[in-house]
């Protein structure tokens, strides 16, 4: 589900749009596409068998933030999050608080456990095997040419969670941190382990410090490693304000898109 959300990002760039426009527009694609089983509609549910998702959004020019933790019934968790950002004097709403507010804010609330994620739930319960894809994210980064950075960063969390936990995507500095003076940073995979260091915050610091973007991210999955050995699947992705990029994960098959100069391709993360 990469390609299509920096395609649409970038769309959304090139018609006037802010990079912060452009990176909520991008993973707005999955999330309402009820195909993607681990970003808002569509997504695999929680063990009770209702869709929770989470979500934030940061402004790397002013390090403002705005998160949602176990939203339910609206799929564009990362506009929700943003209006949190954009609307309120917090940075962070959850549960029925976040619910509330997204229809304070008109925001359309639907069903978003479709058929096939239900049948899915129910053989889960039945065998108590977890389907494969039980667990995904999708995390944007953008850097316009005058060098703002933005990210945002969305989830329906683990497949089979416990209700109301709350995964690393909406943690600022675990599934997302971006500052345009050194970098941003986004993680999918086990939010617990990178909850454990900091994740996204651990990596922009290390280009703060002047680590390249693939350094950056080996050094926090690298400390992951230290907590949780090889195991887990984590992975991340960096970019930094030169637009240099980096990514890396502990298990084979976590891929990405990039979208440069009008053009955009998938590559697959190096595996630690
Ligand atoms: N990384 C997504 C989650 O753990 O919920």
């Amino acid at each position: 589900h990469g390609l299509p959300a920096v395609e649409a990002a970038a769309r959304e760039l090139g018609g006037g749009g802010t990079i912060l426009d452009a990176v909520v527009a991008g993973v707005e694609v999955p999330e309402l596409d009820p195909d993607v089983t681990s970003v808002g509609r569509g997504g695999w549910p929680n063990e009770a068998g209702v869709v929770q998702l989470d979500a934030s959004v940061m402004d790397g020019t002013t390090r403002r933030v705005g998160a949602v933790g176990a939203l339910e019934k609206v799929a564009t968790a990362a506009a929700v999050a943003r209006r949190v950002m954009e609307e309120t004097r917090h940075a962070f709403l959850v549960g029925a608080g976040a619910l509330e507010f997204a229809r304070a804010q008109g925001f359309e609330e639907t069903e978003l456990l479709t058929e096939r994620a239900k049948v899915a739930w129910e053989r889960w319960k039945a065998e108590r095997e977890a389907e494969e894809g039980g667990g995904d994210t999708i995390g944007l980064l953008g850097l316009d040419a005058s060098g703002r950075m933005a990210g945002a960063c969305t989830t329906s969390g683990l497949a089979w969670k416990m209700p109301g936990r709350v995964g690393d995507s909406p943690i600022v500095g675990a599934g997302l941190y971006v500052d345009d003076r050194a970098g941003g940073a986004t993680a999918t995979g086990v939010g617990e382990e990178v909850i454990r260091v900091c994740g996204s915050f651990l990596a922009v610091e290390r280009m703060r410090s002047g680590d390249d973007p693939q350094s950056a991210v080996e050094a926090a999955l690298a400390r992951i490693v230290e907590n949780a050995g090889r195991t887990v699947q984590v992975g991340m992705l960096a970019l930094d304000r030169t637009g240099r990029i980096g990514a890396a994960s502990l298990q084979s098959g976590f891929r990405y898109a990039v979208h440069r100069a009008g053009r955009a391709a998938m590559f697959d993360a190096k595996v630690l």
